[in-house]
C-alpha cells in the first residue's frame, strides 16, 4: 500500500506547480501566493497586502471572509455538512429558495441549485429544451458562459476556449451582441441596438426559424467578453421577440448578479425580465453554489429525475447564501455599489483625458472596465499595455484582471463593501500604473 511520507514545503510545491495543477488554467498572470483574505484585501505569502479589485473573479461581493457569512457557514457545518437532496430535505435550501425568489427578477422564483455557473447554464439549456420541446439555442457573439461542455458550446468570447474540444452540442447559433464602443455608429446607441436586432432577424430568416428556437441565452452585460453594456432597446427587443415566438429568454447573471451592477440583478437595471436566470459567483460569496431559476410554469414542466446533483445546493453553501442576502440588505450594499461606482467612473473618465491609451471607460454600479487602445490608430486593441499595467499595479499593491476578446480591457470589480478610501487607494495605484505603462 502506498503512503504519503514526503510532506513538501509550500515553496517547493509552488515551484513545481506545473507538475501538480493542470496547465489549462489561466497562465497569463502570475499566480500570486495568498495566505489569507479579509474584506477588500488579500494578504500575500510575501508579507504584502494587496487591495483586491477582482474580488475572487467577482464572487466575493460582500468582501472576503465576511464575518456574517463565515459564522452562518460554520454554524451550519457543525450541524450537517451534506445529505442527499431529493431524498432528504434541509432548511437552508428551502429558506434560500424562498428568500432569493423575493429578489430575483420577474417571477424567476423556482430553483434548481447546483455548484457553479457552468452547471447553472447547462441546467438552463436543458430546462429550455425540455420545457419547449424545441432544440435551437441562440447565444451571442463574445459571450462567456463557462467551461463545462454545454457551457463551452454556447461560449464565443475567445475561439481558443473552444479549440480542441469539439464536437460541441448541436443546434447552437450565434447572433451579434451590440458593442457600442466598437460599432461604426457608437454615438447612436439606439441604432447600434437596432443593427444587432436586424442581425438576429437575419438568423431567423436564413438559418433557423424562430419556431425551432427554445431559448435566447444572453449576459445582460457581457463579462469575460469585455464588460460590454448593450443598449437598452436591444434587450427590450429580445424580450418582445421571445414573447412573439414562444422562445424563452435566459439571462446569464452569473457575473452581473448579487448587487454587482447596483441592483440585485442587471435585469432590474434594464427593467427587462427573463424567463430563466442563471446564478453563481456572488450567490454564496465564494462557497460553491449555483442556481438555475425559472418561472414556476416553466420549471413545473421539468419532469422528476430529468436533472439532478449530488453536492449542488449544499447546506453550508445555502447557509452562506442566506447570509449574503442579509448582508447586502443590512449593509445597504446596492446603494454603496451605486455611489462608489459612480465616483469611480467619474475619476476614470478624468484619467481618460490624460492619456491616449484609454479608449473607453464604462460601467454600471461596481461592474467597471477600462478598454485600452493603441494611440493614433482606429481603436486598435492594446493588450500589450494591459499586461504592463497589470504587472505595475500588482507591484504597487493592487490586484486586477483583464477581460475582452483581445485581452485589451481591465475590469475593476472591488467588493461591494468597498469604502471611499479604498477606492481612492485603488484609483491612485491604477492611475500611476496606466501613466507609467504608457511611457515604457
Ligand atoms: C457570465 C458567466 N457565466 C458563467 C460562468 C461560469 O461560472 P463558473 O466558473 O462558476 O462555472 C462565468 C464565469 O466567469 C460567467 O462570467
Amino acid at each position: 500500500m502506498s503512503e504519503i511520507k514526503n510532506k513538501k514545503s509550500f515553496e517547493y510545491l509552488v515551484e513545481h506547480i506545473d507538475d501538480l495543477l493542470a496547465p489549462c488554467l489561466a497562465q497569463d498572470w502570475p499566480n500570486l501566493s495568498i495566505e489569507r483574505a479579509e474584506g477588500s484585501y488579500v494578504y500575500g505569502k510575501d508579507g504584502k497586502r494587496y487591495l483586491d479589485f477582482l474580488a475572487g473573479f467577482g464572487a466575493c461581493n460582500v468582501g472576503h471572509n465576511h464575518p456574517r457569512v463565515i459564522e452562518a457557514a460554520k454554524s451550519q457545518m457543525s450541524k450537517m455538512v451534506h445529505t442527499a437532496i431529493g431524498v432528504t430535505n434541509y432548511e437552508p435550501i428551502l429558506r434560500l429558495a424562498d428568500e432569493l425568489g423575493q429578489v430575483t427578477p420577474g417571477d424567476t422564483n423556482v430553483f434548481f441549485f447546483g455548484n457553479s455557473g457552468s452547471e447553472s447554464v447547462d441546467g438552463a439549456i436543458k430546462l429550455a429544451r425540455y420545457s419547449t420541446q424545441r432544440s435551437g439555442i441562440i447565444a451571442f457573439l463574445g459571450g462567456f458562459h463557462g467551461r463545462s461542455l454545454g457551457a463551452t458550446s454556447v461560449t464565443s468570447s475567445k475561439a481558443k476556449y473552444r479549440t480542441g474540444h469539439s464536437p460541441f452540442m448541436p443546434d447552437i447559433y450565434f447572433a451579434q451582441f451590440p458593442y457600442p464602443f466598437r460599432s461604426a455608429i457608437s454615438d447612436d446607441l439606439e441604432k447600434c441596438g437596432q443593427l444587432a436586432i436586424d442581425d438576429l432577424n437575419r438568423l431567423f430568416e436564413y438559418v433557423i426559424e424562430p419556431q425551432e428556437v427554445a431559448a435566447l441565452l444572453v449576459e445582460p452585460i457581457q463579462g469575460e467578453g469585455g464588460y460590454i453594456i448593450p443598449p437598452k432597446n436591444w434587450l427590450v427587443a429580445l424580450r418582445e421577440i421571445c414573447d412573439k415566438y414562444g422562445i424563452l429568454l435566459i439571462f446569464d447573471e452569473v457575473q452581473t448578479g448579487f448587487g454587482r451592477t447596483g441592483e440585485w440583478f442587471a435585469s432590474q437595471a434594464f427593467n427587462v425580465n427573463p424567463d430563466i436566470i442563471t446564478l453563481a459567483k456572488g450567490i454564496a460569496n465564494g462557497f460553491p453554489l449555483g442556481a438555475t431559476a425559472a418561472r414556476a410554469e416553466i420549471m413545473q414542466k421539468w419532469g422528476a429525475v430529468s436533472h439532478g446533483t449530488t453536492c449542488g445546493g449544499s447546506p453550508i453553501s445555502c447557509a452562506a447564501g442566506l447570509a449574503v442576502i442579509e448582508t447586502i440588505q443590512e449593509e445597504n450594499l446596492l446603494a454603496n455599489a451605486q455611489k462608489q461606482g459612480a465616483y469611480m467612473l467619474e475619476k476614470l473618465r478624468e484619467l481618460k483625458t490624460k492619456t491616449p491609451i484609454i479608449g473607453d471607460v464604462r460601467g454600471l454600479g461596481l461592474m467597471i472596465a477600462v478598454e485600452f487602445v493603441k494611440p493614433n490608430t482606429d481603436k486598435e486593441p492594446n493588450s500589450e499595455v494591459v499586461q504592463r499595467i497589470l504587472r505595475l499595479a500588482l507591484e504597487k499593491g493592487l490586484l486586477l484582471y483583464p477581460c475582452g476578446h483581445w485581452t485589451q480591457t481591465i475590469r475593476l470589480i472591488p467588493a461591494l463593501t468597498v469604502t471611499r478610501e479604498q477606492i481612492e487607494e485603488g484609483l491612485d495605484i491604477f492611475s500611476e500604473a496606466v501613466l507609467e505603462a504608457n511611457t515604457q
